[in-house]
């Protein structure tokens, strides 16, 4: 759809407007009170979250918006299967749904905020990597203090299927070395840079070497500490018991192309997820919500 059709059928009068985002890509642009957000058709990626002008999510200034890479920050959606695929090298890391074209199916004006709904189902291009029937919703809810995420993955095959799933969160903050991260003490996580080595810590999160690390059993909220920018992230979410927590440092930082060598200071992910031990087995005709609601403390 051109951003003409799209503003015909989906704009909300003062609240949502589809723009030409960077490289021409599809932007839905939204705001209630003092939040505002992006969504790009590409991906359904969330690229911004804002309170008063203020970002909690981050992109990286060498994002690629070309349509076919996945955009780096944000909330990639990483679906039906978490980082590599765990048999097959060649297929593309965190899956398909972060590199396919969405289609807007919905927008609401709420009481008390606005939603956008996206969806996806298995195409040649998505069956070429992952030979199933699906079906994918993800919707967007804005309100004045917070953005709620939430993918519905719909088994639509004649089979059980298995998804595996990351809201692949990337948030600011003022500086890695003094935000920190509380709400995952004492929970058992898979050392992802460590051999993949099974570890427990009792303290809250300081960043000071890359961080890679899938937590295993826990549904409980994460709260990020920002004491520098005076705030504190809440992550709330349902439907997932694993929670993985990413920084790439300094190496991994300099590696990839779309990320620029000094962004590691200023971004942490925690990511809202089905991964390891937390991947869903799903059968045919039934579905699986995972949730995420960002919020200031
Ligand atoms: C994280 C993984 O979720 O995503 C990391 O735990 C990975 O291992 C990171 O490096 C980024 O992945 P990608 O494919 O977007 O570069």
């Amino acid at each position: 759809m051109s951003i003409d059709e799209l503003n015909a059928s989906f704009a909300i009068s003062d609240h949502l407007t589809w723009v030409e985002g960077p490289g021409g890509l599809p932007i839905a642009r939204a705001n209630f009170g003092h939040a505002e957000t992006e969504i790009s058709l590409h991906g359904a990626h969330v690229l911004s979250f804002k309170i008063d002008g203020e970002p909690i999510i981050w992109l990286s200034k060498e994002a690629v918006f070309n349509g076919k890479k996945a955009i780096r920050g944000g909330v990639p959606v990483c679906w039906p299967w978490f980082a590599d695929h765990p048999t097959d090298a060649d297929k593309p890391a965190h899956g398909v749904a972060r590199t396919s074209e969405w289609r807007a199916l919905k927008t609401e004006q709420l009481d008390d905020g606005i939603a956008l709904e996206l969806g996806l189902t298995d195409s040649e291009q998505t069956r070429e990597v992952w030979d199933h029937a699906f079906e994918l919703r993800l919707s967007v809810e804005l309100k004045a203090d917070s953005l709620t995420v939430t993918l519905t993955s719909t088994n639509i095959d004649s089979i059980p299927l298995e998804f595996g799933c990351a809201l692949h969160t990337y948030f600011a903050i003022s500086g890695v070395h003094s935000a920190y991260i509380s709400g995952l003490e004492n929970v058992g996580y898979i050392d992802s840079i460590d051999n993949d080595q099974r570890k427990v810590l009792a303290d809250a999160i300081h960043i000071d070497r890359e961080v890679d690390r899938i937590y295993t059993q826990t549904e409980s909220a994460v709260l990020i500490h920002d004491p520098d920018w005076d705030r504190t992230i809440r992550i709330d979410k349902t439907g997932s018991a694993s929670t993985v927590v990413w920084n790439p440092w300094i190496d991994k930082a300099a590696r990839m192309s779309d990320f620029g060598d000094d962004e590691y200071l200023g971004m942490v992910c925690v990511e809202t997820t089905n991964a390891a031990d937390d991947v869903r087995t799903v059968a045919a005709g039934e579905s699986h919500t995972i949730s995420q609601t960002i919020s200031l403390a």
